[in-house]
């Protein structure tokens, strides 16, 4: 073997990667069984409303890939389904959850279920293999890496979260990764299973289901219907892009220490408003699509984390953030059929229960919209406002 080669050889070979049917699940399982490193995955997905197999798609098109790729559909919180899995890996990378704060607002006990219970139950697989590991059953006991969020940290009014800040969760979907992260660090401690987490900032780019609010407001614009922008839209988030994101989950996987947490931010911050701006920018669309409605309820204002664990780790973002946000466009612009597919059926009334009276109540967003549109070189035009559909 050449010293690239050997260099490139995986410390984890087998790999279970549950919710690789998701929006950054999946581009983890295509960049990984791209790279042709001998990685073999297997993926357990609930396919829930969030979970498509088309995500895989580049995968099984490819027949090299395809042959490393196993698909089980199945619930993490399934101990019967999750214990034989786990048994066959040398590590698990669990992307698997109920991902969306909204939903996690109208039905929190889905989020209960599976970001706590079937962590529960994965790290429960996870302590029967280091048993097995102890008895001389297996060579080694399997790494478990949690995928976690910004989210856990609370709303940061200023400076940055460092990894050892308390965590502070505001709605059912981040109190639920919370509880997650903390079992799993609870397993470490004390059953010395092999942990590591990440904590990832907003993350957007292709395969991102079009209820987040870069999908949601590019594929509403190209639809010429009405953007729905909570309370005052001055909310910050910190962009990251998927393939960014996948690739330090992978990076962290491979070189983070036991038991230690890692901070992924995406280290671009801005306000919803800016996001709205420059998406509209680069479709061509009016401001005046923007409708302010009522705002999330504990809506968190702003998240940002500090990320000299993770550099000192040896990893770098790729991505520049105005390419990133240019690609994610054309990508929807070029796969209409992807998404008209999502944003039909259960979408409809998903849709109307959250924006339904939000929309119905809601106002321009005119004073703002001018000088918005001024600020991106944008003609304002009031008449798109009028024929825009809810
Ligand atoms: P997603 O909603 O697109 O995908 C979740 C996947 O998990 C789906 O394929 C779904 O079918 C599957 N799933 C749900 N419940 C399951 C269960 N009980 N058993 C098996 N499979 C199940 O989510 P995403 O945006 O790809 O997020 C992936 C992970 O990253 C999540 O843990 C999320 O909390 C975390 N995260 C996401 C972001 C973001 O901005 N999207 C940011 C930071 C962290
Ligand atoms: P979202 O994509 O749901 O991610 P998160 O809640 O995990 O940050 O929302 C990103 C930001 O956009 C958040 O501040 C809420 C806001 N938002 C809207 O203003 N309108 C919408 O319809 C959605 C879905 C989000």
């Amino acid at each position: 073997m050449t010293e690239a080669a050997a260099r490139a050889t995986p410390r984890f070979r087998r790999l279970l990667v549950t919710g690789g049917a998701g929006f950054i699940g999946s581009c983890f399982v295509r960049d990984r069984l791209a790279r042709q490193d001998g990685t073999t995955i297997t993926v357990l997905d609930k396919l829930t409303y969030a979970g498509n197999r088309a995500n895989l798609a580049p995968v099984e098109a490819d027949p090299e890939q395809a042959a490393r790729l196993r698909f089980v559909v199945g619930d993490i919180a399934d101990a019967a389904v999750v214990g034989p899995l786990v048994a066959g890996v040398d590590a698990i990378v669990n992307f698997a959850a109920e991902s969306h704060v909204d939903r996690s607002i109208l039905d929190p006990e889905a989020f209960l279920r599976t970001d706590v219970m079937g962590v529960h139950v994965l790290l429960e697989a996870a302590r029967t293999e280091k048993e097995r590991a102890t008895r001389g059953q297996r060579a080694t006991a399997p790494r478990f890496l949690q995928v976690s969020t910004d989210e856990v940290y609370g709303s940061v009014e200023t400076g940055e979260s460092h990894e050892e800040d308390p965590l502070d969760p505001r709605s059912p979907y981040s109190a639920a990764k919370a509880a997650g992260e903390l079992l799993v660090h609870s397993y470490f401690v004390t059953y010395g299973i092999d942990t590591v987490v990440t904590r990832g900032s907003n993350t957007y780019g292709p395969y991102h289901h079009p209820e987040k609010l870069i999908p949601l407001f590019i594929t509403n614009a190209i639809e010429d219907k009405q953007l729905p922008l909570y309370g005052d839209g001055l909310q910050r988030r910190d962009w990251l892009y998927v393939a960014d994101h996948a690739g330090a989950v992978d990076h962290v996987l491979e070189h983070g220490v036991s038991g230690e947490i890692y901070n992924v931010p995406g280290n671009n911050e801005r306000a919803n408003r800016e996001i709205v701006t420059e998406l509209l920018r680069r479709l061509g669309k009016p401001w005046s699509l923007v409708r302010l409605v009522d705002d999330r309820p504990g809506h968190d204002r702003r998240y940002a984390m500090d990320d000299s664990r993770l550099k000192a780790l040896g990893w770098n973002n790729k991505m520049r953030f105005e390419d990133g946000l240019s690609a994610t466009v054309d990508w929807y612009r070029d796969n209409q059929e992807w998404w008209r597919s999502i944003k039909s059926g259960e979408w409809d009334a998903y849709y109307r229960r959250q924006y339904g009276d939000r929309l119905a109540g809601s106002r321009e967003a005119t004073a703002e919209a001018d000088e918005a549109a001024e600020v991106a070189g944008l003609a304002v035009a009031p008449e798109a406002a009028a024929k825009a559909k809810p």
